[in-house]
């Protein structure tokens, strides 16, 4: 069991290269208003983000993606370089494999000693008990803990779990004991709601929409599974959506990020202005990297928070986080679903189509 962990881990990155095909996120709906009369000068542009008393660059982190392999620990030293040259948050990815395997624990450990100052996130997920969710933020002295929601991909692989109902009640235990904030994130289908509600009965404060657009893990297993292409089961909700039913739960109450499908610097101001505190991204870093290597990775996400500053310049906002306040407009598909779901029901005037 434990070898197929690993295995499946390598089989990812391979796969990944093959079947990475992004599309549509509902960023393409979102429209920010330029402003021609900058209220900023350049230097008072502040990107910087605080996640407890860890200081970033900017509200960017590059979300889980491998460990468990030997070929994943170069991976994931290259990218905690990245991470702390650009100064941003690294996550590692599952770290099941390790919990079973000490000979494991280098491959996701490479990423504190390589950036020991950095801010890190564990992951498992949402099956596992909350003294191994611990033993996973204590591996790599982590600042958080992402617990992931994958249900759709356990459900498209063979071997994949098919127990699902013990989940809340894990994610109960371990917000209860765990010394460090606890994201549930999903992996490319998006949280709705509903589940959101779920979540925050039992405590949950941070949540990372993780919607579909970007990587498309039920493609992956697809391929893992030899079924044919027009067998695959293409799911979720995509990440503007996701993050606006989020936002109407969560109002001014709760921490959420975004990632999926985020491929460029306006996607992640936009989901910053449609109201994410930080934006995750996987697939787009992972795939610069295997193009480009670490420097080049390094290069682009400086240039992104280079983007990210402009773009605050032309939105007349002095930071990231003002983004939220920036004036936008909503249009297409994801309007009419901001209105069905989001706003409609719960009320949520925060974003109206227009937000001058
Ligand atoms: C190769 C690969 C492996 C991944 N492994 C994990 C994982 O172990 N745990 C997890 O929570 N998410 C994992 N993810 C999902 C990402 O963290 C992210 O939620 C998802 O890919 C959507 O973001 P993206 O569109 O920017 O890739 C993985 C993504 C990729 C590309």
């Amino acid at each position: 069991m434990n070898n197929q962990r690993s295995q499946r881990k390598l089989e990812h990155i391979q796969l990944f290269k093959e079947e990475y095909n992004p599309h549509y996120t509902g960023f393409e709906d979102v429209h920010l208003i330029h402003q021609a009369l900058p209220v900023n000068d350049w230097d008072e542009i502040d990107t910087t983000w605080c996640f407890l008393d860890k200081i970033c660059k900017a509200p960017l982190f590059i979300t889980a993606i491998t460990g468990g392999h030997p070929a994943s620990e170069k991976i994931n030293r290259d990218l905690a370089l990245v991470a702390a040259e650009t100064g941003i948050g690294l996550a590692v990815g599952s770290q099941h494999a390790a919990l079973y395997n000490e000979e494991l624990v280098k491959t996701y450990q490479v990423i504190r000693t390589e950036n020991p100052e950095g801010l890190v996130f564990a992951n498992v997920g949402a099956g596992v008990s909350w003294d191994l969710a611990l033993k996973a933020i204590e591996m790599i002295g982590a600042q958080g803990v992402q617990v992931h929601l994958n249900a759709a991909q356990e459900l498209m692989m063979p071997e994949g779990d098919r127990k699902f109902t013990q989940w809340l009640n894990n994610i109960e235990q371990l917000v209860k004991k765990s010394w460090v904030p606890v994201i549930v994130k999903e992996t490319g289908c998006g949280l709705s709601r509903e589940t959101v509600l779920r979540l925050k009965e039992v405590g949950v404060e941070y949540f990372d929409v993780g919607g579909s657009g970007g990587t498309d893990f039920l493609a992956i297993e697809a391929r893992r599974a030899q079924l044919p292409v027009r067998l695959q089961l293409s799911w979720g909700l995509p990440t503007a959506w996701a993050l606006l039913e989020c936002l109407a739960v969560c109002g001014n109450q709760g921490h959420l990020w975004a990632s999926g499908g985020i491929l460029t610097p306006l996607d992640w101001a936009k989901a910053l202005a449609l109201g994410a505190e930080a934006v995750g991204v996987a697939g787009h870093f992972l795939k610069t990297y295997l193009d480009n290597g670490l420097e080049g990775l390094a290069n682009e996400i400086k240039e992104w928070q280079r983007q990210l500053k402009i773009i605050c310049l032309l939105t007349g906002v002095s930071s990231p986080a003002h983004l939220k306040a920036a004036a936008k407009v909503i249009t297409g598909k994801t309007a009419e679903w901001q209105k069905l779901r989001a706003g409609d029901v719960y009320g949520c005037k925060a974003i109206s189509s227009f937000h001058a």
